[in-house]
């Protein structure tokens, strides 16, 4: 038991009231099975992963990092998103692994890449060439040993507007800020209250219809993550050993999305301004969040992080 006072057990050198007391008290609460309140939300052990589990999914993590490192230095003015598909899937399956992305749901492509207004599930496309001024999101899924682990990132191509850059910085920073809000025994709620009063004081907006998910044998399991406010979001409590994806979408505009009727998946913003994503899978642990999908070069770099000026811990 550490003094209230003391310096916490975590090496933060905050006061232990002030930093692991209360989540601290949660686990306790949890352990000994009390019925506090019968409305009060359940920890939801039953969703953590076993330590085999957890050794698979940060094998695919990494590998899944590294498909972005891979990919990272084609994404240029004057490429066609279905060649930077076509490596993507040919990087993957020589290695061993499969696109998650291919045949889900009856999408046809090994990867999403999203430009501009497009705010998720961009199909690559033979016909879509990336410019000048662009900002493309590139959203990567891999099964590797039976675990999916799913990271993406928005790529400014050459000279962007000053709308969109920072639209990208406050997407980048969303993310930080929804990973560093992830404590173990706290409501998942916590992510989307740390992120969404953020993005509104940028004043850009949080879409709303499309969340973060669990992930690991499957690529959507449960629970959503919203990242907004969600009372919902209270009830499930996040406990050490889950992995789930934080992925907040956010546009320079309104929040509002719609979806191509031609082609079912192409999700646009509403009012036609501009959509930034960047997305991590990431480990509940016992102090707070590993990012499973991170690896050593994009950390020493801070290349996702270049905008924001702060350093994933
Ligand atoms: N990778 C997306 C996500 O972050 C889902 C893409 S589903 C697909 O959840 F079918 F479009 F690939
Ligand atoms: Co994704
Ligand atoms: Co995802």
């Amino acid at each position: 038991m550490t003094e209230r006072n003391a310096p916490c057990w975590c090496g933060s050198g905050k006061k232990y009231k002030k930093c692991h007391l209360s989540s601290d008290e949660e686990k306790q609460r949890a352990a000994s099975g009390a019925e506090s309140h019968s409305s009060a939300p359940r920890p939801q052990k039953k969703h953590a992963k076993t330590p085999a589990q957890i050794e698979g999914m940060r094998r695919s993590g990494m590998f899944n990092g590294q498909l972005m490192d891979y990919i990272r230095p084609f994404v240029k003015a004057g490429v066609v998103t279905e060649e930077l598909n076509r490596l993507i899937h040919e990087y993957t399956v020589k290695h061993g692994h499969v696109p998650a992305c291919l045949g889900y749901k009856g999408f046809k492509k090994s990867c999403c890449i999203s430009r501009n207004d497009v705010v998720c599930h961009g199909i690559p496309s033979p016909d879509e060439r990336i410019v000048d001024g662009d900002i493309v999101n590139i959203d990567l899924t891999t099964i590797a040993g039976g675990f999916h682990t799913d990271s993406s990132e928005t790529f400014l191509i050459g000279g962007v507007t000053k709308e969109a850059r920072h639209l990208a910085e406050v997407a980048a920073q969303a993310l930080i800020i929804g990973i560093d809000a992830v404590r173990p025994w706290a409501p998942l709620g916590v992510i989307g209250q740390a992120v969404e009063p953020f993005v509104n004081r940028e004043g850009c907006s949080v879409v709303q219809q499309y969340t973060g998910h669990g992930i690991g044998t499957r690529f959507h399991e449960f629970f959503s993550v919203f990242h907004h406010i969600d009372p919902e979001s209270d009830k499930i409590i996040l406990c050490p050993g889950m992995t789930l994806t934080i992925e907040p979408m956010i546009n320079s505009g309104r929040w509002e999305v719609t979806t191509d009727r031609k082609d079912g998946w192409t999700v646009r913003t509403k009012d036609g301004s501009l959509s930034a994503q960047y997305e991590h899978t990431i480990l509940v642990t016992e102090s707070g969040a590993e990012v499973l999908t991170l690896t050593p070069t994009q950390k020493s770099a801070g290349i996702r992080l270049r905008a924001c000026g702060k350093d994933y811990k």
